[in-house]
């Protein structure tokens, strides 16, 4: 029982090993956080209404002194070794007591959500297996985008998603929030974005905007599952709705019409004109305000309309905005020929792309391939949801690839991580997104978690097949690829 039960953890812990006995979770049992601690609190919290949901106990927190009685569940820094960093944990289950030791909040939420895992999907007895479990991430950027910008999803679906991508260790949401069909975020300073591009969408998608109080709702909701808030304005091409929303954008000085369809390089901001930089210091200066991440992401992908000069001067000026607003800027692997600044980073994204150190200025890579990681692609010919331009894209595809081989001279150092992308033009509500997510986002959220050595395709779907009824009993729409022998119970 026991080792089918730890085997079946996604992502894959880098080190388990079976312990004698057998912890029960009953009506006694507490949750206890090192007194002070204040990076266990907020986790220990999470637990526990984690636990009283499933279970329907009590589930009492304390603050300890040291190490408490039977029948408890621990969070402590004590013994909690330099190598875990911030995001690891160690988990102890024997008979009597439950440890999760770590440095930082970080830690302590995902050895809570391994805890989460060990557990049964819906029913009890509520028993976990004795086990010691040892586990950091192989990478620091573990990653879903999605677009709000073809389609919009609201503040409480945002959260959901948030909860569903902390679940699986994913501590990165990048929102694209403006595109050639709409535009997401309130700038107080040129209000037309949003109340103009706010009303837009892909054809049959969602319209919307968030506020930013709303924005800065999700960045703190965001920070309490461990997780930075990336926001996406992308320029200068993809802009349309933004050049809609003022002429004076505009070369020709002539707004264009609102724009629904599935085209893409027809959009640019005028680089030679002055006024394109009071908007982006503008937007970007109130982003960077509601933003607590360290990071700008300016899209600079598919400029088919600017010419490479104007690309270069725009990237430039760019730069120096998001500099001068203290973040670290990140662009689509276009902007590796824009003159790119050492210290920015480049999320890679298509096939062909040749992400060298040299080319790269050094810059560190997200990789988000097309070919694996476009989560907006079909699984196959009959999907009936979903786009085919990149690949076809089956669980195996989604899983079966590493980071560092997957293009060509680059090295582990190199990779900043792993960046799943769900653009949404025929994605236009919750279910059709868990659809495409999941069970997907599962084998990415490993891929950047896990070491490669002992990653293995044939292993992994089969613990693949134990998360049915646990993504089943989270009410989740997910594909059930042939791929997998889905359990059922
Ligand atoms: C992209 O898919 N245009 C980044």
């Amino acid at each position: 029982m026991s080792s089918i039960l730890h085997h079946n953890l996604i992502p894959k812990p880098v080190r388990v090993e079976p312990r004698a006995g057998e912890f029960h979770i009953t009506a006694e049992t507490r949750i206890c956080a090192q007194a002070g601690l204040a990076e266990a609190q907020p986790a220990a919290e999470y637990l526990a209404g984690i636990l009283r949901r499933l279970t329907g106990y009590p589930m009492p927190l304390e603050a300890v002194g040291e190490a408490p009685g039977p029948g408890s569940i621990f969070l402590t820094v004590q013994g909690a070794p330099p190598v875990l960093g911030a995001e690891g944990y160690r988990l102890e289950v024997a008979g009597d007591a439950v440890t999760i030791r770590a440095n930082k909040f970080a830690g302590f939420f995902y050895g809570c959500q391994t805890l989460r895992q060990l557990l049964p999907p819906s029913e009890g007895p509520w028993q976990i297996p004795g086990l010691d479990v040892e586990d950091r991430p192989r990478f620091a950027w573990r990653g879903l985008m999605l677009d709000v910008a073809r389609s919009f999803f609201t503040v409480e679906e945002i959260k959901n998603l948030l909860d569903l991508a902390a679940a699986i260790k994913l501590n990165r949401l990048h929102l694209h929030l403006s595109d050639d069909q709409g535009w997401r975020i309130m700038i107080e300073s040129w209000p037309n974005l949003a109340l103009f591009g706010g009303k837009c969408a892909a054809e049959g998608g969602r319209s919307g905007y968030f506020t930013q109080a709303e924005f800065q709702e999700i960045a703190a909701y965001a920070q309490s599952r461990a997780v930075t808030l990336v926001p996406e304005i992308d320029m200068p091409g993809h802009t349309n709705a933004a050049l809609s929303a003022y002429p004076e954008l505009n070369r020709s000085g002539i707004a264009p019409e609102p724009y629904r369809g599935m085209k893409v390089g027809f959009s640019t901001l005028a680089a030679e004109k002055e006024i394109t930089y009071r908007f982006v210091a503008d937007v970007l200066r109130e982003l960077a305000a509601i933003t607590p991440g360290p990071y700008l992401h300016v899209g600079g992908d598919e400029a088919d309309s600017t010419t490479p000069e104007e690309y270069k001067l725009f990237l430039q000026r760019v730069q120096d905005i998001a500099a001068a607003n203290g973040k670290t800027l990140i662009g689509w692997d276009e902007i590796i020929h824009g003159g790119l600044r050492p210290g920015n980073l480049v999320q890679v994204w298509r096939k062909g792309t040749q992400p060298q150190k040299a080319a790269c200025q050094g810059a560190r890579l997200i990789l988000s391939p097309c070919h694996h990681a476009y989560l907006d692609m079909k699984y196959g010919p009959e999907t009936h949801l979903g786009q085919d331009w990149a690949a076809l894209i089956e669980v195996k595809d989604a899983y079966a690839w590493d980071p560092v081989s997957v293009y060509p001279g680059v090295s582990e150092e190199d990779v900043l991580g792993v960046e799943a992308a769900l653009w949404t033009e025929t994605i236009h509500n919750v279910s059709d997104l868990e659809y495409m997510l999941f069970p997907r986002l599962l084998g990415i959220a490993e891929i950047g978690w896990s070491p490669q050595e002992g990653r293995g395709w044939e292993e992994y779907r089969l613990r693949l097949a134990a998360h049915g009824p646990r993504l089943a009993a989270a009410g989740i729409n997910f594909c059930r690829s042939p791929q997998i022998s889905w359990r059922e119970g």
